[in-house]
């Protein structure tokens, strides 16, 4: 039987649906499920959208990924994480058992805080372990954690602490990215500041001394040998709020804690993502689907086998951290590396000394940081055997082929299968994929739906359509993982994802499935970037620039980039009077990293004295995007109100990158 049969006759299978209902069985649950399995609407015609997976049932994700691992399958001595930290030599082991305890101590501490069943609790944490102990304690006690990235901005994390409306905070005094100390507690600080400002007080703030006293007052951490203990016995309050000490907390807690039962549909997490409007949604996942999901698709796509040793690059503050850090390889008992620093320190070898030393066996990480390692060259790659590894696995943007050839044939020495995994924060796990050695593979696509998920390509006019084709990726019906509601606004999650076309799934990209019936994701259709694997919208980098008083409006296009894939190309029109000027490009530059966050830091400003716009007033980017990429051939202009800008602009084009 070839294999492509076997992928058809587990499909058949899952139409019998007991596919999940098997799955389901190796899970712990307190009390068996009540309702179907899988109850939805995707109709926004026919009423509310809702999916709900396993009503009725309690269990709870914590025991499941911890307490069954140590105590019924007896994994208690396995390795959990390797944490290799941003400074070579600086590295800690954790098993599963010690895993338990701390998180036990964390869950306790969190009690001991008033943090009570349904609470959001707000992270903004390096990668470091005692992330994913306070996320998994939050999971524990049936707390909602929101994990907002350390790369974002005071200003980001007061808004997401505001909108999820968290009671506490937890956080780190700082950490090296590279040679860059980021004084985490410092923005942290500003952030609750600003919620002070805007009447939202949030009281307690748990704070991880990660840093070492000499590497708090070293400029380079590169002469520093790795800090042996850490702990903050001088800890001093911020402004307004209580700061308590993580170290001093975990010390007096127990390590024993009766975990909370939650329901199927309990909320597990909220996750922001950029959205179309500027502001960001917060994504609702819950207990029951997202686990089974996440464990399932873990354990299939990256083809787990007990032995194998799993890394994925990305960081816990997006979902693929979640997904593919904490949640889905700790469900099935798989030994990972959790990495704090960069691919390019202390040298571009880096990821490859990793690989060799804790022999990972499945790897997992972006299209932007091969681009970003394949500017090197082959050499750097070549000093490391890399014998171990077995799969390597691409997810965030499509992947261009000669990427993807280049992973193939010099990372993984032409032997490994590549895993191009299409997902998103709202999916909760992969929904396109391959299956390593299953499915053969074409070098940028993400080939076929994983099992359950139904994919559709539609029109302009929503009609479906079938073979070769082009147009809206669409899903047709839910699988476990997907995302319930946007957290407080669930008439935004219906009108972002189900009011185009009715029946359907939207998720905002764009696709063509060829001859064969594969997909090929070809990249977002509506106003969001996709810059180094992070999803922006043009609304919230716009708004964050014409805050600033010297520009009355602005547009803000991608650009295709080689190493990021997109970059961000900004138009701003001044207010009357205003001369431009390289000061004020680069306060126009701080001002959006400090709104959003580094990633959203323009690559090009351009003075725009005027913006085509249509004759109601629209600006047209698709023009804008040809005026960045410098592409003469205009399409049909008839709309546009006043030529003459379309000249001044390419005149002014910004031509070089910074
Ligand atoms: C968007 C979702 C899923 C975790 C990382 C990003 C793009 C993601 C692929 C891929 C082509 C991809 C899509 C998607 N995307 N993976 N393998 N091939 N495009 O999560 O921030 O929610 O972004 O990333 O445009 O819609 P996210």
């Amino acid at each position: 039987m070839s294999k492509l049969h076997l992928h058809d006759l587990l499909r058949l299978h899952l139409i019998l649906s007991e596919f999940w209902v098997d799955i389901a069985k190796e899970f712990f649950w307190k009390t068996k499920h009540t309702g179907q399995f899988l109850d939805y609407n995707f109709d926004v015609t026919k009423g509310e959208i809702f999916v709900k997976c396993m009503e009725g049932a309690t269990t709870n994700i914590c025991y499941n990924v911890l307490d069954r691992n140590v105590h019924e399958k007896k994994l208690g001595d396995k390795v959990a994480f390797y944490w290799e930290g941003n400074e070579p030599g600086d590295e800690k082991t954790v098993t599963y058992r010690e895993l338990l305890q701390e998180v036990c101590k964390f869950a306790n501490v969190l009690k001991l805080q008033g943090v009570k069943k349904g609470d959001r609790v707000s992270i903004y944490m390096p990668m470091v372990v005692e992330l994913v102990v306070a996320m998994l304690a939050c999971a524990r006690i049936g707390a909602v954690h929101s994990i907002v990235f350390a790369g974002f901005s005071a200003e980001s994390l007061c808004e997401r602490i505001i909108d999820s409306q968290c009671s506490l905070l937890v956080t780190a005094d700082g950490f090296y990215r590279g040679d860059k100390l980021i004084n985490l507690k410092v923005i942290a600080d500003e952030a609750l500041e600003k919620c002070r400002d805007k009447s939202f007080p949030v009281e307690r703030c748990i704070m991880l001394k990660h840093l070492s006293k000499e590497e708090q007052e070293a400029s380079s951490p590169g002469s520093l040998s790795p800090p042996a203990k850490r702990s903050c016995p001088d800890l001093q309050s911020g402004p307004r709020q209580v700061d308590v000490c993580w170290h001093s907390l975990m010390e007096g807690a127990s390590d024993e804690c009766e975990p909370v039962w939650c329901e199927s549909e309990d909320p597990l997490f909220i996750l922001y993502t950029s959205g179309s409007t500027g502001k960001p949604k917060g994504v609702l996942h819950t207990v029951s689907g997202y686990m089974l999901y996440t464990a399932t698709t873990f354990k299939l796509v990256f083809d787990y086998h007990p032995d194998d040793v799993y890394w994925c690059t990305a960081d816990i503050g997006w979902i693929t951290g979640h997904s593919y850090i904490t949640y889905g390889p700790l469900a099935n008992g798989a030994t990972s590396v959790l990495f704090e620093g960069l691919p390019t320190y202390p040298d571009v070898s880096r990821m490859w000394e990793i690989v060799d030393k804790y022999h990972v066996s499945k790897f997992y990480t972006a299209p932007t940081a091969i681009r970003l390692l394949m500017k090197y060259g082959s050499e750097p790659v070549h000093k490391y055997k890399r014998s171990s590894l077995k799969i390597l696995g691409t997810v965030g943007e499509p992947i261009n082929p000669e990427a993807w050839q280049w992973y193939y044939n010099v990372v993984g020495d032409g032997r490994c299968p590549v895993v191009d995994t299409f997902w998103q924060t709202e999916t909760g796990g992969h929904v396109l994929t391959p299956l390593p050695a299953a499915t053969p593979l074409k070098p940028g696509s993400a080939t076929f739906p994983f099992f359950g998920v139904v994919p559709a390509i539609l029109n302009e006019s929503g009609e479906e359509l079938e073979g070769p084709n082009e147009g809206y990726l669409v899903f047709k019906q839910p699988w476990p993982g997907v995302m319930r509601t946007v957290f407080g606004n669930h008439q935004r999650f219906e009108t972002t994802y189900f009011k185009k076309f009715p029946g359907f799934y939207v998720t905002g990209d764009g696709c063509r499935r060829d001859k064969d019936g594969y997909y090929w994701i070809t990249g977002r259709i509506d106003d969001m970037l996709n810059v180094s694997g992070h999803l922006l919208s043009t609304a919230e980098v716009e708004s964050a620039l014409v805050e600033h008083e010297a520009v009355a409006e602005a547009a803000v296009v991608g650009t295709p980039h080689p190493v990021k894939g997109e970059s961000l190309y900004c138009f701003v029109t001044l207010t009357d009077g205003i001369d431009y000027t390289t000061t004020l490009e680069a306060e126009l530059r701080k001002q959006v990293r400090e709104k959003i966050g580094a990633i959203a830091t323009p690559d090009y400003i351009q003075n725009a004295p005027g913006l085509p716009k249509t004759r109601s007033g629209k600006i047209m980017r698709r023009l804008l995007r040809k005026i960045a990429s410098n592409q003469q051939d205009l399409g049909d202009v008839s709309t546009l109100a006043d030529s003459t800008v379309i000249e001044q602009l390419f005149e002014n084009r910004c031509c070089t990158a910074l």
